[in-house]
């Protein structure tokens, strides 16, 4: 099973990723992590030339393809043989963020983007993705209170990180059958409880097809 962590900036995903992981492993589940842009050498050398270069100005277009360079590496050496084996994966970002990052929140074209998403992924999208959702201030806020890392596109103007949330939300609204949006305003713990029980859940249906 395929699960995605999407949402702004210091919503909270990584340490989601990290406890949701803790618990399945203790059920006894195989877990891989991954963590995007990055995930494989090449990834992460694209992960430091996106968001860790200074001075260095970047296209939309180029920006893009960047992003979708680093995941088809992922998909390609990672996702697809740890999927194919039966393990879950757990993404801190998937293919949504580019939809909402570079198309939403940049103005490029949906379709176009679209079709660069899907020949990077060769079509290979999440089962499940959970949206935690936030203001803008406020994540951002928390960001600079928990002094994480402050990269290139967090620099981005409070205008642009409203339309990043405004572009997750419009995207779990077009599918919701994938999309879980759940308030990461809440203690950290309840909504990690929640995570835990939409992801047993879901383990616990029978395989569509099977
Ligand atoms: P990261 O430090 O991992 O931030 P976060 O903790 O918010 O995930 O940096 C990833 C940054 O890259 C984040 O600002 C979102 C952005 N991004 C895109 O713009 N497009 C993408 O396709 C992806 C995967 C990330």
């Amino acid at each position: 099973m395929f699960i995605s962590f999407e949402g702004p900036e210091g919503a909270g995903k990584s340490t989601q990723v990290r406890l949701l992981a803790a618990a399945l492993r203790a059920r006894g589940h195989d877990v891989l992590c991954v963590r995007e842009p990055g995930g494989t050498p090449l990834g992460e050398q694209i992960r430091a030339l996106l968001l860790e270069t200074p001075g260095v100005r970047f296209s939309a277009r180029a920006e893009v393809l960047l992003f979708c360079a680093a995941r088809a590496q992922l998909v390609a050496d990672v996702l697809q043989p740890t999927l194919a084996d039966g393990r879950i994966v757990l993404a801190d970002r998937y293919a949504d963020s580019t939809r909402v990052y570079q198309g939403c929140a940049r103005g490029l074209d949906s379709q176009a983007l679209a079709a660069v998403v899907s020949f990077a992924t060769g079509g290979l999208a999440p089962d499940l993705t959970f949206l935690l959702d936030l203001p803008a201030d406020v994540g951002l806020a928390r960001k600079r209170r928990d002094g994480g890392e402050w990269n290139r596109l967090d620099q981005e103007s409070l205008a642009y990180h409203r339309a990043v949330r405004r572009g997750f939300l419009a995207l779990a609204a077009q599918e919701p059958g994938r999309w879980r949006v759940l308030d990461a305003e809440r203690p950290t713990e309840a909504l990690a409880a929640e995570v835990l029980a939409v992801v047993l859940e879901r383990l616990a249906e029978p395989v569509a097809g099977g």
